[in-house]
């Protein structure tokens, strides 16, 4: 994988989401170079003219783009965007059906412009394209990943920062299992700097009764935002643009991104967000995180209703 002076991300997509990726990896610097690239060439020309004209105010990171497939050539991190967007009440595991069949289509042609990137998956249901990305491409786990429950654990972060009145950077939670219903936080190593959470400001803070309702906005934050204006893509642009930068700049950084586990606490071929090294070489799950006896019981939860709506699709 190049280091990021010579490195290139291309985004796939050039919805809200895809853009709003793309421009804060500009903004953040995440890839020297960054190509978006859409079928549709009027949004994606007109995207990348739009984000070219801000590009004196941010680093060194140039944009191209357009809707012809070599514009990804060369790439070392293809992120995928593309794909039918969550509808107010709709689910993520809704969309699966539609998104399966656009990745069949499009993952081929990609793989022929960028046959050694890694794919970092965030259409969704992220976890379900992941496994089916594994299949078609042959790649291996470590290089087809999606940016899963990265997000999930943002907004956990921020909500637990504000009740603890600490930055977000000190407060050490994670979001497992699906991107969708099912995740679920990992309250058992939960901690504020070296305190554990339950035991923060002397256990005043956080009740465990409102651990539930805390994990509950969690999981409910993208209905919130997509009632309210349609699409979640700024949260997840900025998620999108730090997964790279951990792969460009081989950070060997600790994320929750959802790779097809193998073995993992009994868990095989299905892709769950459980926390992992992101490097040069893609993402490798940490087998020893510890999960108390429930969490092991609800990330299995997790992957079985994952399993469930890959077998509806033939996977
Ligand atoms: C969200 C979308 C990216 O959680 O699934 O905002």
């Amino acid at each position: 994988m190049a280091e990021i002076e010579n490195s290139k991300l291309t985004v796939v997509g050039a919805g809200s989401v895809g853009a709003s990726l793309a421009y804060a990896a500009l903004i953040r610097g995440s890839a020297r170079h960054v190509a978006l690239y859409d079928i549709n060439a009027a949004k994606a020309e007109a995207e990348v003219l739009d984000l070219a004209h801000g590009t004196q105010f941010t680093g060194s990171s140039t944009i191209t783009g357009g809707a012809d497939v070599g514009v990804i050539e060369g790439s070392n991190v293809i992120v995928i965007t593309a794909g039918a967007k969550q509808e107010p009440g709709q689910s993520r595991l809704d969309l699966a059906g539609t998104n399966v069949r656009i990745l069949e289509k499009l993952l081929p042609s990609l793989l022929e412009q960028a046959p050694d990137a890694t794919y970092v998956l965030v259409t969704n249901p992220c976890d379900v394209l992941t496994v089916v990305a594994q299949k078609i491409s042959g790649l291996p786990s470590h290089r087809v990943f999606s940016s899963g429950t990265v997000l999930d654990t943002s907004r956990l972060r921020v909500l637990l920062a504000r009740r603890a009145g600490v930055a977000t950077s000190s407060v050490h939670a994670y979001i497992v299992g699906e991107h969708g219903d099912t995740e679920f936080p990992l309250w058992s190593n939960a901690s504020i700097g070296t305190v554990p959470l339950l035991d923060w400001g002397g256990g005043s803070v956080f009740a465990a009764d409102e651990l539930d309702d805390i994990a509950a906005e969690v999981r409910d934050a993208a209905y919130a935002v997509i009632r309210g204006k349609g699409a979640t893509n700024y949260a997840i642009g900025l998620s999108g643009a730090r997964i790279v930068e951990a792969l460009l700049q081989d950070e060997h950084a600790v994320m929750p991104v959802s790779t097809v586990l193998s073995d993992y606490h009994g868990i095989d071929g299905i892709a769950l967000s459980v926390p992992s090294i992101v490097s040069a070489s893609g993402v490798r799950p940490i087998r020893e995180t510890p999960f108390s006896a429930q969490e092991e019981s609800r990330l299995r939860a997790s992957g079985d209703a994952l399993r469930t709506s890959l077998a509806s699709l033939g996977y």
